[in-house]
């Protein structure tokens, strides 16, 4: 791709053997392969506090806003808990808001231990989204008996899950060059500049 991306992918688990950690990586390999810069962001790496809707907040909230602020495209991860997403994840996002996610494309992905998958999760997590302003693909992956679902070097066992993985990081990539790239703001600029109508009111004939 002509002009650099960054990808970044948000693990909403602190588990140390965390199936999401697994799947995220996956996906940003697929970001990977068009030539984007990625960065997994391990949320256990960062000192974060609980959200308290102020702003006076330790230097890892800033370092964390940082990276976010960085991406053009961000892959959310999440494992399934209660019928929703982690609240590690909720936190992380409370700390943000539309500077880091306004405008940009986000990909969802999530595991759950049981069979069900983890829809749930992936549902709230895209009304969340939306709210933030984010463009939240319609492609999301969701991978149901993680515990039974990868071998032992981190891979899945399920090619097909796989690609959908590497699909849905090349997605989050093509999707936020196509909004960031100088081809689409030129081809946005002219739309806005040009007249309502230039060729005239049409009169019936
Ligand atoms: C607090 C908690 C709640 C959970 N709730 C569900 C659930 O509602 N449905 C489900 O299928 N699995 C549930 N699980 C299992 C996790 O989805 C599963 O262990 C998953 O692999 C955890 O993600 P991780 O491997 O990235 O840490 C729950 C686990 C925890 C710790």
């Amino acid at each position: 791709m002509a002009e650099q991306l960054k990808i970044v992918g948000l693990v909403g688990s602190l588990r140390a053997d965390s199936h999401t950690r697994k799947a995220v990586k996956i996906a940003l390999e697929g970001a990977a392969t068009l030539g984007a810069e990625t960065e997994l962001i391990d949320l256990k790496t960062y000192n974060l506090v609980f959200c308290d809707g102020g702003s006076d907040y330790p230097a890892d909230v800033h370092r964390l806003r940082a990276a976010v602020s960085s991406a053009q495209g961000i892959i959310l991860g999440t494992p399934e808990y209660h019928a929703g997403f982690s609240g590690v994840l909720k936190n992380a996002i409370d700390l943000m808001g539309f500077a880091q996610f306004g405008g940009k494309m986000v990909g969802l992905v999530g595991v759950s231990g049981g069979k069900m998958g983890a829809v749930n999760a992936l549902n709230g997590l895209r009304t969340v989204g939306r709210n933030l302003h984010a463009w939240v693909i319609p492609e999301q992956v969701s991978i149901g008996d993680a515990d039974d679902a990868f071998n032992d070097d981190g891979r899945l066992k399920n090619q097909a899950l796989e690609e959908r993985l590497h699909d849905l990081g090349r997605k989050v990539t093509q999707f936020a060059y196509l909004h960031t790239s100088k081809g689409a703001r030129d081809f946005l600029e002219a739309w806005q500049a040009a007249p309502a109508n230039p060729g005239g009111e049409q009169t019936a004939t």
